[in-house]
């Protein structure tokens, strides 16, 4: 037997063993200890090689050919069992992690489980920061303890004026001879934005309000959503737009009819009430032939503006502002406004939304 026919043995060897330790490799770990073993600095196939020094000159070249050849072939089995096992290991990992898209969503609350919910105000409020942030709009929030000037001078109210009576204030002791108030309105967060901010300006305010005022539609404390729009340019035609796109997105009714009436308030000129079609006999909204207050609005008077520092002639705008229990109550059809601020548990049980299903503009709010 001659040394070539020895030397095809090992080399074949090597290869049916390394083609074993392969195919028994579970996972790329295993995989690795084998692909070093062979090709490593210390493998078996790098001592092979480094013998071929040692032999004699004349098999050198055909040792030389053959080690290499194996050397490829080895490299191609252990690069294959490689690929072979990354995809097991994916497809593991994808079975593993498999989402069921048709799942039917989480009933709410969960069958037995003492699930919270959002309250209703707070639903009413998320559904705002959507509609209104579809718009281009932010938030803005300011305290519910108010200065005089900025719950009502700054509004163009002065101290004497008649709409002071219509909102039954709760005043606070004075400090320096001014009395706080809990703010009556969220339009003092109009002033403190346009003092803070530059225009262009586009925000909701969102929050508590305050009045000295108790029954099944009042309570002394509530909640308005302000919205104020300064940019250049602005016309009545940008607030109509605005409100109509609002009002019809947050009670579901596409051909809701809305309409503006001339009004009266100190800090727009000229100012708007704003009405929707309803039955007054049914309470159903959107057909009817009725007419129901919904919300007041107006162009930014000049002198608001001016307080607040923005100058009238380069900027413009417009404001509203609406009670968040009113909108609730008529959208759900809600008669008493009292029980928001019970906490019976029976009553948030029945009206409360699914916290995990938030608004969305897509399913319509
Ligand atoms: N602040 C008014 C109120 O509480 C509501 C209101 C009316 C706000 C017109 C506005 C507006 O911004 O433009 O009755």
């Amino acid at each position: 037997m001659s040394e070539t026919t020895m030397s095809g043995d090992d080399l074949a060897a090597l290869e049916a063993e390394t083609a074993a330790a392969l195919a028994a490799a579970a996972d790329l770990r295993a995989w690795d200890a084998v692909r070093v073993g062979t090709l490593g600095k210390s493998g078996r196939l790098t001592a092979l090689l480094k013998g071929l020094g040692a032999v004699p000159a004349e098999q050198r070249k055909e040792r030389g050919g053959a080690l290499n050849r194996l050397k490829g072939a080895l490299e191609g089995r252990i690069e294959a069992r490689r690929a072979e096992l990354e995809a097991a290991a994916l497809e593991a990992r994808l079975s593993a992690e498999r989402m069921d898209v048709t799942l039917p969503p989480r009933p709410f609350p969960p069958a037995g489980a003492d699930q919270g919910g959002i309250h209703p105000i707070s639903r009413t409020m998320e559904e705002l920061v959507a509609l209104f942030g579809a718009q281009g709009f932010s938030v803005a929030e300011g305290p519910d303890i108010e200065s005089d000037w900025h719950n009502f001078g700054a509004l163009n109210i002065p101290e004497h004026h008649p709409a002071r009576q219509d909102h039954d204030t709760f005043y606070l002791p004075a400090i320096d001879g001014r009395r706080p108030v809990l703010r009556t309105h969220t339009s003092p967060v109009q002033i403190r934005t346009m003092v803070a901010q530059e225009p262009p300006i586009r925000v909701i305010v969102p929050g508590r309000t305050w009045r000295a005022d108790h029954d099944a539609t009042h309570s002394p404390m509530f909640h308005q959503v302000e919205g104020l729009v300064i940019d250049r340019g602005i016309t009545l035609g940008h607030l109509k737009g605005c409100l109509i796109d609002f009002l019809r997105a947050f009670f579901g009714i596409s051909d809701l009819p809305v309409r503006f009436r001339a009004s009266y308030f100190p800090f727009t000129e000229p100012s708007m009430e704003v009405d929707i079609g309803w039955n007054r006999r049914t309470g159903e909204l959107g057909k009817g032939g009725d007419w129901l207050e919904i919300l007041g609005s107006g162009m930014v008077h000049p002198r608001v503006l001016a307080n607040c520092g923005i100058d009238p002639r380069e900027w413009q705008g417009f404001a509203f502002g609406m009670g968040i229990e009113r909108i609730t109550m008529l959208k759900h059809g809600m008669p008493d406004l009292r029980p928001f601020y019970e906490s019976d548990v029976r009553w948030l049980r029945h009206w409360a939304a699914d916290p995990l299903s938030p608004p969305s503009l897509a399913e319509g709010v």
